[in-house]
């Protein structure tokens, strides 16, 4: 079982790079914001509940948060592990996580935090656009769609998320920053952090992320 936690900012990149790094490593691509997200779209308590949270950049309670994570990972595709994305958030996260994964005998091989100056994250976010049918991430100025307004991937319609609005992108970063670098230090603590400099082009980031994730865990099957 292979479990990598990427690390980083609102709009660091997380998901941009989870993406490709699934693809690399064939294990899911976990992301509680998307799981909130469907949740939200879908209507369903659990939506109704995050939503209150979301929309004021805050992060949603553990309880929910934690739940709906490891329902998750304990669906059959995440037998082999899972790329999570925007989980843990805090240091109770990333304590619960750790003890679930002790259950199984397993834990997190690897933590990549995605390194990001605060003026570039506001400006990413701005600039996003995701799609309606299952959140592919575009950006207007830096990753664009080849046709305007429509995903390269499953054609449906681009749409800025709610939390980019100008006012909730600065809560989110006024609120959650402290907590990520809680978490930071519970990996830097348990010796599987590892850092990437974020501030390159997709690419880049992509293979720095792809060479400390192979340094650390080994291939599969190997
Ligand atoms: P979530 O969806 O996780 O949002 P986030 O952490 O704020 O991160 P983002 O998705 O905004 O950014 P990202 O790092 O994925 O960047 P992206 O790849 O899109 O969470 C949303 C909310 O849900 C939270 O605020 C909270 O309320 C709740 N929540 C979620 N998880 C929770 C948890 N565990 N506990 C409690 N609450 C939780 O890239 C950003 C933009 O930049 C895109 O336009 C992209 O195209 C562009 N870009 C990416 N990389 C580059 C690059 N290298 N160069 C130039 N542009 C780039
Ligand atoms: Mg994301």
């Amino acid at each position: 079982m292979t479990v990598v936690v990427l690390l980083g900012a609102p709009g660091a990149g997380k998901g941009t790079q989870a993406v490709l790094l699934a693809e690399q490593l064939d294990i899911p691509h976990v992301a509680t914001g998307d799981l909130f997200r469907a949740a939200v779209r879908d209507g369903s308590p659990i939506g109704l509940e995050a939503r209150r949270f979301m929309e004021r950049g805050q992060l949603v309670p553990d309880d929910i948060t934690i739940r709906m994570l490891l329902d998750r990972l304990n669906r059959p595709d995440a037998v082999g592990g899972a790329i999570l994305d925007g989980f843990p958030r805090n240091r109770a996260q990333a304590e619960a996580l750790d003890a679930a994964l002790a259950d199984d005998g397993a834990r997190v091989d690897l933590a990549v935090d995605v390194e990001v100056p605060k003026e570039e994250l506001i400006r990413r976010m701005s600039g996003r656009w995701v799609c309606v049918e299952s959140g592919h991430v575009y950006n207007e100025s830096t990753n664009p769609p080849q046709i305007a307004g429509r995903c390269d991937i499953d054609g449906s319609e681009l749409v800025q998320r709610e939390d980019d609005r100008a006012d909730t992108i600065r809560a989110r970063l006024d609120l959650q920053l402290a907590s990520l670098q809680d978490v930071i230090d519970h990996y830097a603590r348990t010796g599987v952090l590892r850092r990437v400099d974020g501030l390159q082009a997709i690419d880049a980031v992509a293979a720095d992320v792809l060479r400390v994730v192979r340094t650390a865990t080994p291939p599969a099957g190997g």
